[in-house]
């Protein structure tokens, strides 16, 4: 392959967005996980361009600031009052020149001509901010098109159905590229041509700068066209050439929610078919959302109702699913998740998780341990092997090898003030209902008994109990409660016992030999 890279590929951006309706400008609403400015980063970023441009207006400051997070060496150009799309290349192209002549003379460049080679000279690529479909591999075809028919401009065009809204491309009886006409401007005639302009072009340098110096305002939207361009160059002898993309609907931009919404699902369809014919098994396609940034091991297994967001990553074996949504969560090898949520948590291989677990920030499951039914952890460390199978809280703990946590077990982390931790040994058994006051230190080897309130550290090896025995109050319910459907239920079991007062014969037997028990000890 020659050297295809570009001299810049320019992203316009400036646009409001107003179809939105939304107080978060247009290039900033997110599908799979990105941005739309974002995608049209990663896509520029394949043709390896010497610069990269993104032009702004509409909410600048919190665009800008966005692409300096995801794009740092990207040069942010801003447009100024004049609108349309050809001001806004204006903008970008006198921001690109402004850029490589300072540098040119910062590297000791001298006198006019040094200045003018400075300026940008070669292949520029013009895309959209709104187009998250169009890939790399769409503009690097894009490109060699254009290198291959020695055009001074190439336009991506489309054949749709509907051409309603966009500019339409105007033919010689030859098939050559004449130029564009937008809706607005058109005749019925132009109307009813079928191929559109995708806002996606390959210029020459220096024609774009001669043509577009030339554009005016005099249309039905009084703004500069980019669009005009071509037309112009063509006018300037330019060879002006079109290349139709393969697919229509990877084109199309996002104007309002309906269109963000297609193409989500679009792009969702591209990222699940590819993990797919990675070796992905996916059961149901269209309830399985995967973000961009989610990288999978080939026989994992999803299940229907699967989210997989953020930098999420699934390893071989694992079976996620149904109706799980992970963000930025780490699966190892062979682990489960079932009905299940998590955030910034790590599974490790052979591992257990759901159905209706809640895995907050911080949590890491050790290998072939459990996280089980209703149970929310959160900065929790657990071991190997280490099980919360039912009903539990889990937060700001670390939980050694092989222990098991019993039902219905509440870590106190929190005063009402300050945060505590608590430290759960390895092989530590404790019992159902539970409360572990932190901060608090259980030893290796503990027990503790069921219903336990542990507000000390247990020693390794010893029991922690803390229930007072148990008291029956004997026919406390008749006499306390008499006349309700307790009281009743107890009338007739005790009749059935032969007995008056509710008292069981065995009660009574019990409390005999209690009695003898007790004289026995005096
Ligand atoms: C534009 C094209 C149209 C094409 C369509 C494809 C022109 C005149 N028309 O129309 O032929 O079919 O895209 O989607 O170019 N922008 C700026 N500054 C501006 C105006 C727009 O940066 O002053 C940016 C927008 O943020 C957006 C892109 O340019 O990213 C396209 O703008 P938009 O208003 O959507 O253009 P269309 O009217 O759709
Ligand atoms: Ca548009």
């Amino acid at each position: 392959m020659s050297d295809t890279r570009p001299v810049a590929v320019m992203i316009l951006a400036a646009g409001a967005g107003t179809r939105m309706k939304s107080s978060t400008p247009k290039v900033l609403h997110e599908i799979g996980g990105r941005s739309l400015v974002h995608h049209a980063l990663v896509a520029s970023a394949a043709l390896e361009p010497q610069r990269t441009v993104v032009v702004v207006r509409h909410d600048r400051d919190r665009v800008a600031a966005h692409i300096q997070d995801i794009a740092p060496d990207a040069l942010i150009a801003d447009q100024d009052d004049v609108p349309g799309t050809g001001r806004a290349v204006f903008c970008g192209l006198s921001a690109l020149d402004t850029t490589a002549i300072a540098a040119a003379v910062a590297g000791g460049a001298v006198g006019d001509h040094a200045v003018l080679d400075a300026q940008a000279d070669g292949a520029i690529v013009v895309t959209s901010g709104d187009v998250p479909l169009v890939d790399g591999a769409l503009l690097q075809a894009l490109v060699e098109a254009h290198q291959a028919a020695g055009n001074a401009a190439t336009v991506l065009t489309a054949e749709v159905a509907v051409p309603k809204g966009y500019g339409r491309i105007v033919r010689g009886d030859d098939g050559a590229v004449l130029g564009i006409v937008e809706e607005k401007d058109a005749s019925d005639a132009q109307r009813a041509i079928a191929e559109i302009n995708a806002g996606i072009y390959v210029f020459d340098a220096a024609t774009l700068r001669d043509s577009l110096a030339k554009v005016g305002q005099d249309n039905a939207q009084g703004e500069v066209y980019l669009t005009d361009v071509l037309a112009l160059a063509r006018e300037a002898g330019g060879r002006v050439g079109a290349m139709i993309a393969p697919d229509a609907a990877a084109v199309e931009g996002v104007n309002d929610r309906v269109h963000l919404a297609q193409a989500a699902t679009a792009m969702n369809r591209r990222i699940v078919e590819g993990w797919m014919r990675e070796g992905v098994t996916v059961q149901d396609p269209a309830t399985t959302w995967i973000d961009s940034d989610v990288t999978l091991a080939p026989d994992s297994t999803l299940l229907p109702g699967t989210q997989l967001k953020g930098a999420t990553t699934i390893a071989t074996g694992a079976v996620i699913g149904p109706d799980t949504t992970l963000t930025d969560v780490e699966v190892g090898e062979g682990a489960t998740v079932v009905r299940s949520h998590g955030t910034l948590a790590v599974i490790e291989a052979g591992a257990t998780v759901g159905p209706f677990s809640f895995l907050r920030p911080g949590t890491q499951l050790g290998a072939d341990g459990k996280i089980g039914a209703f149970v929310e952890t959160k900065n929790a460390k657990i071991g190997p092997g280490s099980k919360v199978p039912h009903l539990s809280y889990v937060g700001d703990a670390t939980v050694g090898e092989g222990t098991n946590i019993g039902a219905a077990t509440i870590f106190v982390n929190y005063d009402g003030v300050d945060k505590h931790h608590t430290n759960v040994g390895s092989h530590v058994r404790i019992g159902s209902d539970n409360t572990l006051i932190a901060p608090l230190t259980i030893g290796d080897g503990a027990y503790s008994g069921a219903g336990t309130t542990i507000r000390h550290d247990v020693p390794a090896g010893a029991l922690a109990i803390n229930s007072s025995p148990q008291q029956n109050v004997e026919g406390w319910v008749q006499r306390r409660r008499p006349g309700t459907p307790s009281a009743d239920a107890a009338a007739r079991a005790a009749e059935a016992n032969g007995t008056r007062d509710g008292l069981s014969s065995g009660a009574q037997e019990e409390r005999a030999s209690a009695a003898a028990d007790t004289k026995g000890e005096e």
